[in-house]
């Protein structure tokens, strides 16, 4: 299977869209320049290294179509690349990536959802959850919960309101097993009739997940796990994108 693999070749959708106004930063923050990059353009890198990327979906926002398109042309001149505008949420935003794919013809038997904000992913991850996907039809990287999990009641939310200015809280209702909780990074990459039949029952059902492998999940497939790293974090609070500056420009930062 892993010669298989190996040979595999795949398409991604990179999702670049949406406000990131957990960050505080008024660039949206796939497009904000680190180490004489933006962070779309590290992210995609170890895709490319892997030599078996055929072509790319770059859902964004409309101001920043252009830019996109720009700055990957220039870095990756020989990609076959897509960037069209994004949507909504994140989930619509990969179903118009899907949706693009199908118009531009693009037969892909493997395709590769992964976030533009995950800029320290490797070719390692990469092939090893590819290799997983061809073995099982759908896998994702994620990695052992690290904190105890509590799931809440929401409809039990009691606003403080002190002057404090505090946050709701909220009643636990339950407690999982901390071993059985992982949390779920991208890449996460799926025979392409099963992604694509999993999006179709979304669609019906009205049902939005965070995630695409939960919509996989939804159809009755199962989905594997492939163990990944904590350097694959996302960035999305401004503490991330100051671990990710350090890490990427260290004392120069
Ligand atoms: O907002 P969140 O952290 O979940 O975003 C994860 C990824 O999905 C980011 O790369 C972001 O640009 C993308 N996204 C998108 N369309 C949206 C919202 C988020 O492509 N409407």
């Amino acid at each position: 299977m892993g010669a298989e693999s190996n040979r595999s070749r795949f398409a991604l959708i990179l999702p670049a869209a949406g406000s990131g106004q957990r960050l505080g930063e008024s660039i949206p923050k796939p497009f904000l320049s680190i180490a004489g990059r933006t962070i779309l353009e590290h992210t995609l890198q170890p895709f490319v290294d892997t030599g078996a990327l055929v072509h790319v979906v770059i859902p964004t926002e409309k101001n920043y179509i252009k830019t996109a398109r720009e700055r990957v042309i220039t870095s990756f001149s020989h990609l076959s690349v897509e960037v069209i505008e994004g949507g909504s949420e994140r989930q619509y935003s990969i179903e118009k990536g899907l949706d693009a794919m199908k118009a531009a013809g693009i037969d892909a038997k493997w395709v590769a959802v992964h976030d533009a904000v995950r800029p320290f992913i490797t070719v390692d991850e990469i092939q090893r959850c590819l290799d997983a996907a061809v073995k099982f039809g759908a896998a994702i990287v994620a990695v052992p919960a690290k904190d105890t999990i509590k799931m809440v009641d929401l409809d039990k939310m009691v606003d403080q309101g002190d002057s404090a200015g505090n946050q709701d809280t909220y009643r636990i209702k339950h407690t999982p097993n901390r071993a059985t909780c992982w949390q779920a990074q991208t890449p996460q990459i799926f025979d392409s009739t099963i992604l694509k039949k999993a999006y179709e029952q979304a669609r019906e059902t009205s049902a939005v997940g965070t995630d695409d492998a939960s919509l996989v999940e939804a159809l009755g497939h199962d989905v594997y796990i492939v163990e990944g790293r904590r350097e694959n974090f996302k960035i999305t609070y401004p503490i991330d994108l100051t671990l990710t500056r350090w890490l990427m420009e260290g004392e120069n930062a």
